[in-house]
C-alpha cells in the first residue's frame, strides 16, 4: 500500500455559496478519504496571501485573494493511502474546462476562477505547510473509520 499521508482541501466561497460543500465531501468519504479536520470559517487577507504565496508575482494574484476571501470557505485535512495525489486526481484540472467529467471540477464547474474547490499540489511540503496555516494539531483527530479493515488489504 502506498504511504498514508494527509493533505489540505477546502471548498472556495463559489461552492460554498452554490451549495456544494456536501457534494465535495461525499466524493472523498465514499473514496475511503478519512476527515481528521474541518472548520467553515472565512479567510482573511493575510491567510489568503500566505496561502497563495507561490502566486504573488502572478497578474491573477488580487483577483484570486480577492475571490478566495468573499464568502466563507469550508478547510478540511483528508488522510489516507496517496492522498496528495489522489486528491488533485478527483479534483481534476486547475480549469474545470479542461477536467473530466467525473472528477469534482469537471462535474460540478465551468470557469477558471471558480473551480469550486482547493488540493493542496504535489511539491513536497506544500500539504503540510497548508495544514499548519489552517489548523493546530489539536484540532486534526486520530481515529479509526470503521470500513478501514475493508478499504486497505
Ligand atoms: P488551487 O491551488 O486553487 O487548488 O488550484 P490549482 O493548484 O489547480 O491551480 P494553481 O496553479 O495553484 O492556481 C491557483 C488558482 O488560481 C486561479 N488561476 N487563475 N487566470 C489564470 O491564468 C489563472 N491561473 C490559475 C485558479 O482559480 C486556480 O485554482
Ligand atoms: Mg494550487
Amino acid at each position: 500500500m502506498a504511504d498514508v499521508e494527509r493533505t489540505f482541501v477546502m471548498v472556495k466561497p463559489d461552492g460554498v455559496q452554490r451549495g456544494l460543500v456536501g457534494e465535495v465531501v461525499s466524493r472523498f468519504e465514499e473514496r475511503g478519504l478519512k476527515l481528521v479536520g474541518g472548520t467553515f470559517m472565512r479567510i482573511d487577507d493575510d491567510l489568503a496571501g500566505e496561502h497563495y504565496a507561490e502566486h504573488v508575482d502572478e497578474p491573477f494574484f488580487e483577483e484570486l485573494t480577492d475571490f478566495i476571501t468573499s464568502g466563507p470557505v469550508f478547510a478540511m485535512v483528508w488522510e489516507g493511502a496517496d492522498a496528495v495525489a489522489q486528491v488533485r486526481r478527483m479534483m481534476g484540472e486547475t480549469d474545470p474546462a479542461e477536467s473530466a467529467p467525473g472528477t469534482i471540477r469537471g462535474d460540478l464547474g465551468l470557469d477558471l476562477g471558480r473551480n469550486v474547490v482547493h488540493g493542496s499540489d504535489t511539491e513536497p511540503g506544500s500539504a503540510e505547510r497548508e495544514i499548519e496555516l489552517f489548523f493546530d494539531d489539536d484540532e486534526l483527530l486520530e481515529y479509526e473509520r470503521i470500513d478501514e479493515t475493508w478499504l486497505y488489504e
